[in-house]
């Protein structure tokens, strides 16, 4: 069951008086989603980005608005965007933008898309392969008006409501969600991975949006998510969500994540380390513990409440 909280709206309005970046960045947001609704409605053609990569106007205008404005209100801050933004990339701030996550759901209509702007703080000695540290979080989804906001240190919410991470104990009463890449498709492994989780799970979605996956583990919607070869402007947003909202966010073997890492995992917490081993042990090539059948299920689940 979702976590989300409707109450505490008081605090709620009093953490987030409190933020720094988000208001005006949700401003950005909420502009950027409104451009997409409207290039939904008219119909945008659809080109390639390489062989298999989709991408449309509407990727290309959202993140030329986006950088406009985060320019006039943070003239100092830098942007890295999908789309081929690289502004002040020396500064102190950088903005982390996917104008558009979930292109290829968009191009067919389907309603599962959002902006997503993640804010890093990089001191001055760090090196550039050395990740800073995540701020500032604003994912928006224009299709049901949903904005998920979060500040380090200020907690994480939904339409200006906390959120908080779900409580399930254990991957077979788990929702899960991963993504497929669409370059090197053929060379993914995580149709493997998909198959297990699905069977050892309530289910694995994929639903084309890899920063409202995370938006969703956020606010207790799905119990955990991965994903081989996602980049920063897919997550940087997202893991600060997750992590304000506590949960947890590691690569596959369960070390820190990294802005490059090629893995990511994220999921409650309470159910990360079962997730850990799966992982090394599908890597490993080791045969898994059984699979139960559904009568096996209901009297472990029966053991477990009991
Ligand atoms: C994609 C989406 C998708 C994920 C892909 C991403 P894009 O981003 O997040 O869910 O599976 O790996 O590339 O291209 O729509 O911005
Ligand atoms: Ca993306
Ligand atoms: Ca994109």
């Amino acid at each position: 069951m979702s976590s989300e909280s409707t109450s505490n709206a008081g605090s709620a309005q009093t953490a987030q008086q409190k933020f720094t970046w988000v208001p005006k960045a949700s401003e950005i947001a909420r502009e950027g989603g409104k451009r997409l609704r409207e290039f939904l409605a008219q119909g945008v053609e659809t080109e390639y980005k390489g062989d298999v990569d989709l991408v449309t106007i509407a990727d290309r205008t959202v993140e030329k608005l986006i950088r406009t404005s985060l320019g006039e209100v943070f003239p100092e801050h830098g942007i890295y965007g999908e789309e081929g933004t690289r502004d002040r990339m020396e500064g102190e701030f950088r903005w982390y933008v996917d104008p558009l996550d979930g292109t290829t759901n968009f191009a067919h209509g389907f309603p599962q898309f959002c902006v997503s702007m993640g804010l890093e703080q990089r001191p001055a000695h760090l090196k550039p392969e050395e990740d800073g540290t995540l701020v500032a979080a604003v994912i928006y989804d224009p299709m049901r008006d949903e904005l998920f906001t979060a500040e380090r240190g200020k907690g994480a919410f939904v339409n200006g409501r906390p959120i908080h991470v779900s409580a399930i104990p254990e991957l077979a009463e788990a929702l899960l969600a991963t993504g497929f890449p669409s370059r090197k498709r053929h060379k993914s492994p995580n149709v493997h991975f998909y198959h297990e989780f699905t069977l050892r799970s309530h289910g694995v979605r994929r639903a084309g949006s890899a920063a409202l996956d995370l938006a969703y583990v956020a606010s207790g919607r799905l119990d955990a998510f991965w994903e081989f070869n996602l980049n920063p402007w897919d997550t940087a947003a997202g893991i600060l969500l997750i992590e304000e909202a506590g949960g947890i966010v590691t690569d596959f073997s369960g070390n820190p994540y990294r802005l490059d890492s090629r893995e990511i995992l994220a999921s409650d917490g309470k159910i990360h380390s079962e997730l850990v081993g799966l992982f090394e042990n599908l890597f490993a090539g080791r045969d898994l513990a059984p699979i139960p059948t559904p009568q096996e299920a209901a009297r472990l689940r029966a053991i477990r409440k009991s």
